[in-house]
C-alpha cells in the first residue's frame, strides 16, 4: 500500500466507526481519537518528515482533505445526536412507527352508557348508592325480614366491620337499596334509575359471577300503575334489542313488591320461535319488577294511600352477552385484554 492509499483508508475506517456512534459522549471520544493533538490525523501529519520531498505535497493535500471530511462529519453527527437529545438513538426513518396502546371502555360500560341514555330519554335521573351497605338498606327497609333465605350466608357476603347497634355490613346483593336511599331524601314524584355493581356468594360458572351489574328503576307518583311499568320496560327493551322485541311479565315473588313479576323478552336470536339460547321457549329472562309494596313506601314516610310506584331490577351482563354474543359471564371480569380489546 502506498502512503497515499494508506492515508486514504483512514476515511473508510472513520466512516465505519462513526456509524456506530449512538450518543454525544462516544462522539466526543471519536473526535479526540481522530482530531486530538495525539490523534490519528495529527500522527499522520507528524510523518511528513519521513516522506520523500516530491511526495510531501500530495500527501499533505490528501491528509488535509481527510481532516476536513472528518471534521465536517463530526459536526453533522453532533447536530443529529443533539436533535435526538437524550434518546441516545440515531433516528432511523425507515423503522415502522411504534403503536401507542390506547385504552378503551369496558364492554359493560358501553352497555351501561347505552342503557342510561335510553332511560334519560324517558325522563329518568341517574342515582347511585354505596356497594358496602348495611343490612337495613339491603334487607329490612326492603321488607325482607330476618328469616328470609336471601339473607342467608350462602347468598350474601357479610363484611367484618365493627357492627354498630342494629347495624351489620355487607356487600349489597342488589341495587334495590338505592330505592330506599332516594325515597328517604326525596318526596314524589321520583323517577330514577340506579345502575351499579352487586355481589352474591355464588360459585362462578358460565352464567354466574359473584360480582355482576344491575340497573334499578323506580317510579313513584300519584296514580302510577303497572301499565306504566310494562310500557316503560317494553320501550327500553325495544330501544336496546330492536323494534320487534316483545316483553312478558310472569307472576313472581319479591319481598319489596306486590304484585311482583319477572320480565322476559322475546329471544333476540330466534325472534320467539324457540332455539338453543332460549331453550326452545322463545323467551329470555331479564330481571324482576313489580308495584312497590306499601310497607316499603310507609317505611320511608311516603303515604301509600296517596302514592303508588313501581320498580324493576334488570341484569346488565345478560343484555351485554346477548348483544355481543358472549357465552360466558366470567369473561367480563377476567380482564383478559384479548377479550376486552374486541369492543
Ligand atoms: N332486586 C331483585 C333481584 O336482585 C330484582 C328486583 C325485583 C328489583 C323486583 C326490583 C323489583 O326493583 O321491583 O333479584
Amino acid at each position: 500500500m502506498s502512503l497515499i492509499e494508506e492515508v486514504n483508508s483512514l476515511k473508510e475506517k472513520f466512516k465505519t466507526e462513526a456509524s456506530d456512534i449512538r450518543d454525544l459522549k462516544a462522539l466526543e471520544q471519536l473526535r479526540v481519537d481522530y482530531l486530538g493533538r495525539k490523534g490519528i490525523i495529527s500522527t499522520q501529519f507528524d510523518r511528513m518528515r519521513e516522506i520523500p520531498p516530491e511526495e510531501r505535497r500530495a500527501f499533505g493535500k490528501t491528509l488535509n482533505e481527510i481532516k476536513n471530511i472528518v471534521s465536517n462529519q463530526l459536526d453533522e453527527l453532533k447536530k443529529t445526536l443533539g436533535a435526538i437529545g437524550h434518546k441516545k438513538e440515531l433516528l432511523d426513518h425507515t423503522l415502522p412507527g411504534r403503536k401507542d396502546f390506547i385504552g378503551g371502555l369496558h364492554p359493560l360500560t358501553y352497555i351501561m352508557d347505552e342503557i342510561i341514555d335510553i332511560f334519560r330519554g324517558m325522563g329518568f335521573v341517574v342515582e347511585t348508592g354505596p356497594e358496602a351497605e348495611t343490612a337495613y338498606y339491603n334487607f329490612d327497609a326492603l321488607n325482607t325480614p330476618f328469616w328470609h333465605p336471601a339473607r342467608d350466608l350462602t347468598d350474601t357476603f357479610y363484611l367484618d366491620l365493627p357492627a354498630e347497634k342494629h347495624k351489620s355490613w355487607l356487600l349489597r346483593t342488589e341495587t334495590s337499596p338505592v330505592q330506599i336511599r332516594v325515597m328517604e331524601r326525596q318526596k314524589p314524584p321520583i323517577r330514577i334509575i340506579a345502575p351499579g355493581r352487586v355481589y352474591r356468594n355464588d360459585k362462578p360458572d358460565a352464567s354466574h359471577s359473584p360480582i355482576f351489574m344491575q340497573v334499578e328503576g323506580l317510579y313513584v307518583d300519584k296514580g302510577v300503575t303497572m301499565a306504566d311499568l310494562k310500557g316503560t320496560v317494553l320501550t327500553f327493551y325495544r330501544a336496546i334489542f330492536g323494534p320487534d322485541t316483545e316483553t312478558r311479565f310472569r307472576p313472581h315473588f319479591f319481598p319489596f313488591t306486590e304484585p311482583s313479576a319477572e320480565v322476559d323478552v322475546t329471544c333476540i336470536f330466534c325472534k320467539g320461535k324457540g332455539c338453543r339460547v332460549c331453550k326452545k321457549s322463545g323467551w329470555l329472562e331479564m330481571g324482576g319488577s313489580g308495584m312497590v309494596d306499601p310497607n316499603v313506601l310507609e317505611g320511608v314516610g311516603i303515604d301509600s294511600e296517596v302514592y303508588t310506584g313501581w320498580a324493576f331490577g334488570l341484569g346488565i351482563e345478560r343484555i351485554a352477552m346477548l348483544k355481543y354474543g358472549v357465552d360466558d359471564i366470567r369473561l367480563f371480569y377476567e380482564n383478559d385484554l384479548r377479550f376486552l380489546e374486541q369492543f
